[in-house]
C-alpha cells in the first residue's frame, strides 16, 4: 500500500501551469490551428430543415467547382434528416470558401416532414408522431416507502413545478480534427477531445486498420465539457475525404452555428414536486413527476431526490422527444437538473415552515452514506455562511421599498470524481538528466500537463519545470478521457508509481558505484544525497547511467485515490424588479476533493465550475422556433453567456482538514459547477419575495 508524502513539498501547493504562459500568449497551437502542408479546408452540408426525407441529392455542380478535391454524401436518397443541424454531405477544397460554396451547390431535395421541437409541442393532443410509439416515453417510477401515506403525516407540504431550459454545448474551440494519411494505412488527426485514445480506436474501427497505426494527438484543446469524446461523423468524414483525395490531409471543424445544433446538449428538465416535512423540519415525502427532452435519443433522465434523506419518494419520469440536436455528457450530467429543482423545493418548504433554510438542509442530511458527507456538508455550510454574510439574511421578500433587492441564497451538492484503474504513466530518467513523464491522457484545460509534473518532480527532488510531461498522444502508454472528473485521480497514482519506481532504479544502479546500499540514497534540490550528504548533481548522477535511460511504467494504485465528495455554494444577489435584470454580487463556493495535487489549478476548476453554473443560472437556454423547428439562437451573440463584466466576486476556499488529505487524490472538475444555479435561484426567491421557477433567472422569466 503507497501513500502519498506526508509533508510533500510541491504537492498542494501553488504552481502556474507549464503550458500557461504558452496559452495566455497565443503561442499555444490548438488542434485547430494545425495547418499540415497540403491541407484542405472541410465543411458539412447540413440539414435546414428539423424534420425531412431526402428524396434526391446531387454532388455533381459541386463537385465540379474550382478547388473541389472531395465530396462525400453522409446522409443519401431515401433517408431522414431529424433535426435542423443533422449532416447530410461534407466537402474538401482548397480554401474555405470554395468548400462552402461547394456545400451549397450541391442539390438536395427534401420532403419536409411534420416536427415538434419543443417539449410542449411534442406533448400537445394531436401533434404529429415523430417517434414510433409516441413522442413521449415513460421511465419506470422508483418509489421509496409508503409516499402518499406519509405525505399525510406531513404538517407542512409545498408543491411547484420548476424548470430548467435545454442549454447547447459552447466550445470555444469548436468540435472537429484534422486528418492525414500518412500512407494507405496510417493515419495522423489533430483532435481537438477529451480523450485521445477513444478518437484514435474509432478511426481505427472505421477504417479497419490497427490502433496502433493510428496516431490521435491533442497537445492542448479549447474546451469540452463532455461533449468531446469521440470521432464524430464529421472527424470521421474527414478522414474519408482525406482517403478520397490521395491522403491530403483534411481540416474539418464546425462552424459555430452547427457548434450549438450538432455537439450536443444538456437536457431540459421539469419537475413537479410535492414535498411535505413534520413542523420541526423533517422531511416525511416527496412525489416528483419529472420531465425533460433530449432530442430524438432520450437522455433526460437526472438523479432525483438529490442529496437529501427522503424516507418515503416516488418519482416518475417522462421523456420526451423532440426535432432538435441531441443530448451529451456536459459537466456532472444531470446533477445541476436534479441539484436545482430539488434545493428550490427544500427553499420553499423551509420558507413555509419558517425555518432557516440552512439550518433545514443540515437537518435533513442522511447520516448512512459512504463516504459519510454529512460532517463535511456542515463545516462546509459555516465556512460558507461566515463569508456570504448569512446572519444578514433577510426572511424571503422583506428587502425593502426600493425597486433593487438584495437576497441570499444556497444550495448543495455532490459528485463521484474517482480513479479508475487500468491507467498507465511512463517515466524515463535519461542520462543527461532529462526527466519525461508520459501518457495518452491530454489535457481539457484543467491542469492534466501540469499535475504530472509536479508529481514527478516531488519524487525526484526536482522543479516542475524539469519535467517534460507529454501527454495527448493516443500512441503513448494508456492514459485516462478528461470526464467524469476523473482524470487527476486517474493520473495522478501511476505517476506517483513511475516516479518512485524510476528512483528506485537509479538508486539501483548507482548505489554500488558509491559503495552505499540503495536505502542510503536520497534526492533534494537537485541533487544526490547519500546517508543525507549531498554527493553530486542531480545530472552528474544520470550521466552515471552511461548510454542506457530508465524507463519504467508506474500503474493505477486504488489506495492513492478516493471518490465522493460535497460542496456547498452561496449568492449574493440583487434584482431590479422594474427590468428584471439580475446581478451576482458575490458568490462563495466551498469544495472538498481530498489531497489537492496543485491548488492553484484547483482553484482555476472551482472557479470555472461557478461561472459555467453561473451561465447555466443566468443566461442559457436553447430558443427554438415550433413554427420552422430552427434554433433561433446558435451563434455566441444571441446566446448570451457571461461577459468579464458579468462576473462577480467570486470566494473559493477548500475543505481540507487533515482526514481529508488522507483520503488520497478526488477530482474536483465537476461538483463546483453543480449548485450555482440553485444558489442563484434561490437569491432571486429570496430578493423578490417570490419564487421564480424557470430558469435562467432572465428578466423573461424574473419579470
Ligand atoms: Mo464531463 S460531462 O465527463 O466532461
Amino acid at each position: 500500500m503507497a501513500s502519498w508524502p506526508e509533508n510533500p513539498r510541491l504537492i498542494n501547493t501553488r504552481i502556474p501551469r507549464l503550458d500557461g504562459m504558452a496559452k495566455a500568449s497565443g503561442k499555444a497551437k490548438y488542434p485547430s490551428d494545425i495547418h499540415p502542408q497540403g491541407m484542405l479546408f472541410g465543411t458539412i452540408l447540413y440539414s435546414p430543415y428539423a424534420n425531412a426525407t431526402i428524396v434526391s441529392i446531387d454532388t455533381s455542380a459541386a463537385e465540379k467547382l474550382p478547388g473541389v478535391k472531395a465530396v462525400h454524401v453522409i446522409t443519401g436518397a431515401g433517408k431522414k434528416v431529424q433535426y435542423h443541424g443533422d449532416d447530410i454531405a461534407a466537402v474538401a477544397a482548397e480554401t474555405e470558401e470554395q468548400a462552402r460554396d461547394a456545400a451549397r451547390a450541391i442539390k438536395v431535395e427534401y420532403e419536409i416532414l411534420p416536427h415538434v421541437v419543443t417539449e410542449a409541442q411534442s406533448m400537445a393532443p394531436g401533434a404529429p408522431e415523430i417517434v414510433k410509439g409516441g413522442n413521449t416515453r415513460k421511465a419506470r417510477a422508483i418509489t421509496r416507502g409508503k409516499p402518499d401515506e406519509a405525505m399525510k403525516t406531513a404538517d407542512v407540504t409545498i408543491e411547484a413545478t420548476y424548470s430548467l431550459p435545454v442549454i447547447t454545448h459552447v466550445c470555444l474551440e469548436t468540435h472537429g480534427l484534422t486528418a492525414k494519411w500518412e500512407s494507405e494505412d496510417k493515419l495522423v488527426a489533430w483532435a481537438s477531445t477529451q480523450s485521445v485514445r477513444t478518437v484514435a480506436g474509432e478511426l481505427a474501427g472505421k477504417f479497419n486498420v490497427p490502433t496502433s497505426n493510428v496516431t490521435v494527438l491533442t497537445e492542448v484543446m479549447g474546451g469540452g465539457f463532455g461533449s468531446k469524446f469521440g470521432a464524430d461523423v464529421w472527424g470521421l468524414v474527414a478522414a474519408e475525404l482525406s482517403q478520397k483525395a490521395g491522403g491530403r490531409p483534411v481540416r474539418m471543424f464546425l462552424d459555430r452555428i452547427q457548434e450549438h445544433l450538432a455537439a450536443g446538449n444538456r437536457p431540459s428538465a421539469s419537475g413537479h414536486v410535492v414535498l411535505g416535512a413534520t413542523k420541526d423540519g423533517k422531511i416525511v415525502s416527496l412525489i416528483a413527476e419529472t420531465y425533460g427532452t433530449g432530442g430524438l435519443g432520450g437522455g433526460s433522465q437526472f438523479p432525483f431526490p438529490y442529496i437529501y434523506e427522503v424516507p418515503n419518494s416516488s418519482r416518475a419520469h417522462t421523456e420526451v422527444f423532440v426535432n432538435a440536436g441531441k443530448v451529451r455528457a456536459m459537466r456532472a450530467p444531470g446533477h445541476p437538473q436534479g441539484c436545482s429543482i430539488m434545493e428550490a423545493a427544500m427553499d420553499d418548504l423551509a420558507d413555509k415552515l419558517g425555518i432557516d433554510p440552512l439550518e433545514f438542509r443540515l437537518k435533513n442530511l442522511p447520516d448512512d452514506q459512504k463516504p459519510d458527507l454529512k460532517p463535511v456538508y456542515e463545516a462546509e455550510v459555516k465556512m460558507g455562511a461566515d463569508l456570504i454574510g448569512w446572519s444578514n439574511r433577510k426572511p424571503r421578500g422583506t428587502n425593502g421599498k426600493g425597486p433593487i433587492k438584495r437576497g441570499l441564497g444556497m444550495a448543495l451538492h455532490t459528485w463521484g470524481g474517482r480513479g479508475v484503474a487500468g491507467n498507465q504513466v511512463s517515466c524515463t530518467i535519461s542520462p543527461d538528466g532529462s526527466v519525461e513523464v508520459k501518457s495518452a491522457t491530454q489535457d481539457i484545460g484543467t491542469g492534466a500537463r501540469t499535475v504530472l509534473a509536479i508529481i514527478a518532480a516531488e519524487v525526484l527532488g526536482l522543479e516542475v519545470t524539469d519535467i517534460h510531461s507529454n501527454i495527448g498522444n493516443s500512441t503513448f502508454p494508456p492514459g485516462q478521457g478528461s470526464g467524469g472528473s476523473t482524470t487527476t485521480p486517474s493520473m495522478s497514482p501511476p505517476t506517483y508509481q513511475a516516479a518512485i519506481k524510476a528512483r528506485d532504479a537509479l538508486f539501483a544502479k548507482l548505489a554500488p558505484t558509491l559503495g552505499a546500499t540503495p536505502e542510503d540514497l536520497s534526492l533534494a534540490g537537485g541533487k544526490l544525497l547519500v546517508k543525507g550528504e549531498v554527493k553530486m548533481t542531480w545530472k552528474d548522477a544520470c550521466r552515471k547511467l552511461g548510454m542506457m535511460p530508465i524507463s519504467v511504467i508506474g500503474e493505477f494504485d486504488q489506495t492513492l485515490a478516493s471518490q465522493g465528495v460535497g460542496g456547498c455554494q452561496f449568492a449574493d444577489v440583487s434584482v431590479d424588479i422594474e427590468t428584471g435584470v439580475v446581478r451576482i454580487n458575490k458568490i462563495v463556493a466551498i469544495q472538498d476533493t481530498g489531497l489537492v495535487i496543485d491548488k492553484q489549478t484547483w482553484e482555476s476548476q472551482v472557479y470555472g465550475g461557478v461561472i459555467g453554473g453561473l451561465n447555466y443560472g443566468l443566461f442559457e437556454e436553447r430558443v427554438m422556433d415550433p413554427t420552422t423547428g430552427v434554433m433561433l439562437n446558435p451563434d455566441m451573440e444571441m446566446y448570451k453567456i457571461a461577459g468579464a463584466s458579468d462576473i462577480p466576486e467570486i470566494i473559493v476556499r477548500c475543505y481540507e482538514p487533515d482526514d481529508q488529505k488522507k483520503r488520497g487524490v478526488i477530482g474536483v472538475g465537476e461538483p463546483p459547477t453543480v449548485s450555482t444555479a440553485a444558489a442563484i435561484a434561490n437569491a432571486v426567491t429570496n430578493a423578490i419575495g417570490v419564487r421564480v421557477a424557470e430558469w435562467p433567472m432572465s428578466p423573461r422569466n424574473v419579470l
